[in-house]
């Protein structure tokens, strides 16, 4: 694949990067010239993931742990220098409907998929603020739009990244630091394996494309965000790799 050098010099903290769409981004990234740090909560898969994309280094951390975020963002730090762009990527998904849900299962989701992205952004910020750049982007899911049969805990969660991200964006544009969002539609990673064949099987049937995509479809819509000058004039966009699955 050709690289145009869009990220040379850059340095990167992908959240969620063992796998799936972040070791995609990963992959990405490195390839347009970034130095990138893979984080996840399987640490020996980041690591691998690591080794595997040529990124500097593979990290754990636990997005639900504040003292586990604090100290992978220092080891990010101490691997990277410094963190010009954040992936926030880590998520989990599970299925019930909402009368068979309990508040464990709710609670979960929202803190991984939600509360996790407010942590790790809040304790990377601050770097940003004073440098007086910085990109974020943060993967939210289409469902957060549409909602999705029992899955109403994750629909909620990714909404919340949406709303999240716009208002970040608004604070801190002026400052210097761009905030966006990507909303994939169904992509083939080791969290949709995971849902139930029959969802797949109407899933695919609503889509115009009538396919799920591939992560590293997904990856070029976070290099465009995460450059200079494509991705300059994004501020609190939700760019969506979809399938045509929702057209705003
Ligand atoms: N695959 C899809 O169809 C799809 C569609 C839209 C959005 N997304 C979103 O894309 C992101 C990446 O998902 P994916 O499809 O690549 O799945 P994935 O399961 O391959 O990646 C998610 C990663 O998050 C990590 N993770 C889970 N809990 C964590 C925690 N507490 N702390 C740190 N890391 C944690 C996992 O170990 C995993 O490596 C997620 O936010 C997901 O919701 C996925």
């Amino acid at each position: 694949m050709a690289t145009s050098g869009q990220l040379q010099g850059k340095s990167a903290l992908i959240v969620g990067g063992a796998g799936g769409i972040g070791k995609a981004i990963g992959a990405a990234f490195v390839h347009e010239g970034a130095h990138v740090v893979l984080a996840d909560f399987n640490s020996s898969a980041a690591a691998a993931a690591a080794a595997d994309i040529g990124a500097t280094a593979g990290i754990h951390i636990d997005v639900t742990d504040e003292d586990s975020v604090q100290a992978a963002v220092n080891a990010a730090r101490a691997e990277l220098g410094s963190i010009q762009i954040l992936v926030n990527s880590a998520g989990i998904a599970t299925q019930a409907s909402v009368a068979d849900m309990s508040l464990q299962m709710w609670s979960e989701t929202i803190a991984v998929d939600l509360s996790g992205v407010f942590l790790v952004t809040h304790h990377v910020l601050p770097e940003m603020i004073d440098r007086g750049s910085g990109r974020i982007i943060n993967i939210a899911s289409q469902l957060g739009t549409k909602g999705g049969h029992s899955l109403a805990h994750y629909c909620a969660a990714k909404a919340g990244v949406v709303g999240f991200t716009k208002s970040l964006a608004l604070e801190v544009a002026p400052l210097g630091v761009l905030v966006n969002a990507i909303s994939p539609g169904p992509i083939n990673t080791p969290m949709v394996e995971g849902i139930d064949e029959e969802w797949k099987i109407a899933k695919r049937k609503e889509l115009p494309l009538g396919r799920f995509g591939e992560p590293d479809e997904v990856a070029p819509t976070a290099v465009l965000l995460a450059s200079d000058p494509g991705g300059n004039l994004y501020v609190g966009a939700n760019l969506g790799p979809n399938s045509g699955d929702v057209m705003p």
